[in-house]
């Protein structure tokens, strides 16, 4: 009996009893009892009472309601100075993304703020906006660099994210993002930015070990697919993964780019097309949906939903979190648009930020979903079925966030 192999660790363990378990990749049928010990799943069984024979006294923590995976938040530019309410207040007047990006403003007035702040003030500022992605269910995140744009205000940036990582419940990811925008400094001179890219930064970070994985702005308003291409091979020549800013405002076939690099995900692609959709499937880049970008935006070009599906390629949904393009610090609410705007299934959307957010990050072996011996990070939510995570926008339905096992909110 399964019951019996688990008295050893008694004094750690912990019951889920009677939940609706999304173990990532769907929703079981019959409840759930989840038995945690030492930090990991010990036991995840079918049903709703609590096994006699593991007698009265095994702390329950906690019974019904819905258990997920800790959520992934696979695509943020969380660390970043000041922010950006002025260009809000610019487009609201009918000014375009491109047009601020034009005149100076956009993602180098955050490069300015970010440049000028110190790494504590940095750290102080992305705190908060971590911990309510965290109060959202987060349980791992990536976080960008990309608003320093050089050696210096790189490092400064991706220091700041792995301390949040060490201060923090979470698990953070770090993703080297040089090739965001040109710094001013560099105007008429994107080629030599890429080298400085390419010969110093990379080289000097990711001995640093602050680089987990190597991302690109691909697009008319940064840079071409050829620059990109040289960022991938430095990439590749420090066993760094890839992945990149594609497709967002126009098609520059920059994800076939990535499917070449077998990048872990191409990310934004309203403008994919159907090239991209069978390069990106031979090389098994996850597709990573941005709605918060695409709604403050008022983008119209839908990424293309249905072909990715029938192409079986998977989904990833993210916040894209930065001052600009996505001020929003909620992942359960990119759930909501991602069904809403992009008409994924509530289960694609879930799935999009557990299992297949893991893939995005190269996660896949440890995180994203749950089983037996799998580590116990996960969410119990005091709602009925997982697809009300997506259906409704609603905060506090929280109950716990186990980390590893510990129960942290
Ligand atoms: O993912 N696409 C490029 N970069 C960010 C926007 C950053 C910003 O506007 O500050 C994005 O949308
Ligand atoms: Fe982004």
């Amino acid at each position: 009996m399964a019951g019996t192999s688990i008295t050893q660790g008694q004094p750690q363990l912990q019951l889920w009893v009677g939940v609706t378990l999304f173990d990532g990749a769907h929703t079981h049928e019959e409840p759930m009892t989840l038995v945690v010990a030492d930090g990991r799943i010990k036991l995840l069984v079918p049903g709703h009472q609590q096994p006699a024979e593991w007698e009265n006294d095994w702390p329950v923590a906690g019974r019904g309601g819905v258990v997920t995976p800790g959520l992934i938040d696979c695509h943020t530019h969380l660390v970043f100075g000041g922010n950006r309410a002025s260009e809000f207040e610019k487009r609201l007047e009918g000014v375009s993304y491109a047009d601020i990006a034009a005149q100076g403003g956009g993602i180098l007035s955050t490069v300015n703020a970010t440049r000028a702040a110190s790494e504590d003030e940095l750290f102080a500022s992305a705190k908060p906006r971590l911990e309510a992605l965290m109060a959202d269910g987060v349980t791992t995140v990536e976080i960008k660099s990309g608003y320093g744009l050089s050696l210096e205000h790189e490092r400064k940036m991706l220091r700041v994210a792995r301390r949040l990582g060490q201060a923090l419940s979470v698990d953070v990811v770090t993703t080297f993002l040089g090739a965001h925008a040109l710094p001013p400094e560099y105007k008429g001179r994107a080629n030599d930015y890429i080298t400085l890219v390419c010969d110093e930064m990379i080289p000097a970070l990711a001995k640093e070990n602050l680089i987990d994985a190597v991302d690109v702005f691909c697009e008319n308003i940064a840079f071409t697919v050829e620059q990109c291409e040289r960022v991938f091979q430095t990439a590749h020549n420090h066993d760094l993964p890839v992945k990149g800013h594609v497709e967002q405002l126009s098609n520059q076939h920059g994800s076939e780019l990535c499917a070449r690099y077998k990048a872990l995900s191409v990310d934004h692609i309203e403008w994919l097309d159907d090239a991209g959709i069978q390069a990106i499937k031979q090389s098994g880049t996850v597709a990573t949906l941005l709605p918060g970008a695409f709604y403050t935006l008022r983008d119209t070009q839908v990424p293309p939903i249905e072909k990715l599906r029938k192409a079986g390629i998977p989904m990833a949904v993210a916040t894209d979190a930065n001052p600009g393009s996505s001020p929003i610090f909620q992942l359960t609410l990119m759930l909501n648009m991602a069904c809403t705007l992009f008409r994924l299934t509530p289960t694609e959307a879930l799935q999009g930020v557990t299992k297949n957010a893991a893939q995005a990050l190269g996660l896949s072996d440890s995180h994203g979903t749950l089983a037996e011996g799998r580590a116990a990070t996960f969410c119990h939510w005091q709602i009925d079925h997982p697809a009300e995570l997506a259906y409704s926008i609603q905060p506090n339905r929280l109950l716990q966030r186990v980390y590893n096992g510990e129960i942290t909110s």
